[in-house]
C-alpha cells in the first residue's frame, strides 16, 4: 500500500487511501471469515464486549439507520455503515443483509489491510504485522466517515460530492475551541477501558455532559440559556435530521407550549446538492440565550413549570405508521418541574 499520507480537500484532511467517505466498499484483501469481530475478540475482550455495545456494531442493523435506508437504498449507505465489500455483497443478494452486515463498522474496516493489522504504534506484545499509520490517533481518521459533502448522483450512483457538508463534525472541531486537545476525537470517545465504546448521542451520560440548561427569573420573565459546555463540536452534529429541541409549559395548558429547536435546515441548491438556510446548531464553547415570559404559557401563577431538552435523533420525534424503528427516536437530557426560578442576578 502507498504511504498513508492525510488527502487534503479544501481546509480538510482524511485518508483517503483508507476510506472513500462511501464512493466505494473498503476492502480488507482478506476474508470476512479470518477477520470477523468475534475472531479478533478471542485475543481482544474488552475491545470486543465495547465495541458489540457501540453505535458502530449497530450501524447497519440499528432501527433509525434501517428506516431511512429502506426508503432510499443507496449503495452509498452501505459502504460507511456496513463498509466491507463482503457485506456489500450480503445485502446486494438480500437487500436487510445477513449475519455479515450485521457486524456494522465491524474491527477490519479500521484496522485490517490485507495480511497487516493497521495501527499507532505496534505493541511489544504484538503477534501482529503492523502497518503504523500515525494519522489513526487523531482527527484525519475519522474524517473518512464522519465529513462529508451532499452526495452528487447518477441515477442510484453516487459519484462524487457538493461542497455543502452533510456530517460536518470534524470540520467544526478542527474550527472549534478543543481542536488542539491531546487525543482529539478519541480524548471523549474512546472511552472505557477498552477504548473502543465510542459513546455518543445514543449515550446518555454524554448528553448530559454536553448540555448546560439554566433558568433565572426577572420579574415574571425566565431568561433561559443553553449551552454546549463539553461538545467537541457542535451539538447536535452528525446526521443532518439531528436536533435538540427546548420546551416549556405548564401541564394544564400544553397548547400554550414554548418551543424551539436547535438543528439545521437546508434547501434544493440550482446548481443541485443543498443550500444551508438556518443552522441554530450550538458550537463547541458556545450556546443560545433568550426570554419567556411566564405569562405567555397560560395556566396558574403557581401551578409548576415543566423545561425540557429533547435531543431528537430522526427528522420527527414521532414514529411514522407502519415503519416502527423498534428504538427510542430522543432522549431526554434534561427536565425541570419548578415552582419557582432562582432570581436572575444584578
Ligand atoms: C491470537 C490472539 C490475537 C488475535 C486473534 C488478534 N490479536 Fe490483535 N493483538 C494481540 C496481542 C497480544 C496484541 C498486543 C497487545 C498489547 O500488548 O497490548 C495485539 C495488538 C493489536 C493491535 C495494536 C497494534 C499492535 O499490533 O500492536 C491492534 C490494532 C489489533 N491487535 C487488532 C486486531 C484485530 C483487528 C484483530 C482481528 C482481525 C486481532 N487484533 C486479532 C493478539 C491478537
Ligand atoms: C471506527 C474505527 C475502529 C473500529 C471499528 C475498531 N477500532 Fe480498534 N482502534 C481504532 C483506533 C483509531 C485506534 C487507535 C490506534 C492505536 O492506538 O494504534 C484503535 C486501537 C485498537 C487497539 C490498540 C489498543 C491499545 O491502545 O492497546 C486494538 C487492540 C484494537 N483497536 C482492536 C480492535 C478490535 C478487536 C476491534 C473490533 C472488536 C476494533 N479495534 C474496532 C479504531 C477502531
Ligand atoms: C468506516 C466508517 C467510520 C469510521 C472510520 C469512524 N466512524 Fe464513527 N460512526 C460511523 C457510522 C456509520 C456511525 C453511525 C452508526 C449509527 O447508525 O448509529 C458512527 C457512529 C459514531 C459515534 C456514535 C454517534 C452517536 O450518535 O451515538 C461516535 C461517537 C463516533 N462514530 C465517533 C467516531 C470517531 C471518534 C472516529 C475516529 C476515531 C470514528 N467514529 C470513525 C462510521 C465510522
Ligand atoms: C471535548 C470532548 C469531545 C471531543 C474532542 C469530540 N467529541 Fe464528539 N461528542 C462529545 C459529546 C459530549 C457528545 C454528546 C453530545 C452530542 O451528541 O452532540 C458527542 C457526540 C458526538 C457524536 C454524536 C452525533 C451527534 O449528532 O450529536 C458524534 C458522531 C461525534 N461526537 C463524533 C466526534 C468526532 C468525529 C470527533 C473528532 C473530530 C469528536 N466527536 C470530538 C464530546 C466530544
Ligand atoms: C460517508 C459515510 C456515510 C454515508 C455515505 C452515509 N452515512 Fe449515515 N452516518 C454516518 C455517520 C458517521 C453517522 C454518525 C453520525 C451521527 O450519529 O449523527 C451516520 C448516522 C446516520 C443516521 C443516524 C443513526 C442513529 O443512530 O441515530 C442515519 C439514520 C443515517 N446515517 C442514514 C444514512 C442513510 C440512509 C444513508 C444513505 C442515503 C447514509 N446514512 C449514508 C456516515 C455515513
Amino acid at each position: 500500500m502507498a504511504p498513508l499520507q492525510p488527502a487534503i480537500a479544501g481546509a480538510l484532511v482524511w485518508l483517503a487511501p483508507l476510506f472513500s467517505k462511501g464512493l466505494e466498499p473498503v476492502a480488507p484483501g482478506r476474508p470476512m471469515a479470518e477477520v470477523s469481530a468475534a475472531m479478533c475478540g478471542r485475543c481482544h475482550g474488552a475491545m470486543h464486549k465495547e465495541w458489540v455495545a457501540s453505535r458502530h456494531a449497530q450501524a447497519w442493523t440499528n432501527g433509525i439507520f434501517q428506516r431511512e435506508y429502506q426508503q432510499r437504498p443507496l449503495d452509498w449507505c452501505v459502504h460507511c455503515h456496513a463498509p466491507l465489500d463482503e457485506q456489500a455483497a450480503e445485502i446486494a443478494r438480500t437487500r436487510r443483509g445477513g449475519p455479515l452486515a450485521a457486524e456494522g463498522v465491524t474491527c477490519a474496516a479500521c484496522h485490517v489491510r490485507g495480511p497487516r493489522i493497521l495501527a499507532a504504534t505496534k505493541r511489544p506484545r504484538s503477534p501482529h504485522d503492523v502497518e503504523v499509520v500515525a494519522e489513526m490517533t487523531g482527527p484525519a481518521f475519522c474524517a473518512g466517515c464522519h465529513q462529508f459533502g451532499f452526495p452528487k448522483l447518477e441515477g442510484a450512483r453516487v459519484v462524487g460530492f457538493h461542497d455543502v457538508p452533510m456530517q460536518d463534525t470534524v470540520a467544526q472541531f478542527l474550527r472549534g475551541p478543543q481542536r488542539a486537545r491531546p487525543g482529539a476525537c478519541r480524548a471523549c470517545h474512546a472511552a472505557g477501558p477498552g477504548l473502543h465504546a465510542y459513546p455518543g448521542a445514543h449515550d446518555p451520560a454524554m448528553l448530559a455532559r454536553a448540555l448546560r440548561l439554566s433558568v433565572c427569573d426577572r420579574a415574571g420573565t425566565l431568561e433561559l440559556a443553553v449551552d454546549n459546555i463539553a461538545g467537541g463540536h457542535h451539538v447536535p452534529t452528525g446526521d443532518v435530521h439531528r436536533h435538540v429541541l427546548l420546551r416549556a409549559w405548564r401541564s394544564s395548558t400544553p397548547e400554550g407550549v414554548f418551543e424551539l429547536s436547535f438543528g439545521r435546515k437546508f434547501a434544493p441548491a440550482p446548481e443541485g446538492g443543498k443550500r444551508l438556510i438556518e443552522d441554530t446548531t450550538l458550537p463547541a464553547g458556545g450556546g443560545w440565550s433568550g426570554r419567556l415570559p411566564l405569562a405567555t404559557l397560560g395556566g396558574e401563577p403557581d401551578e409548576p413549570v415543566n423545561i425540557e431538552l429533547r435531543y431528537v435523533y430522526a427528522i420527527d420525534e414521532h414514529e411514522v405508521p407502519r415503519h416502527p424503528v423498534g428504538e427510542p427516536l430522543w432522549a431526554v437530557v434534561t427536565h425541570l418541574r419548578e415552582r419557582t426560578f432562582r432570581p436572575c442576578e444584578k
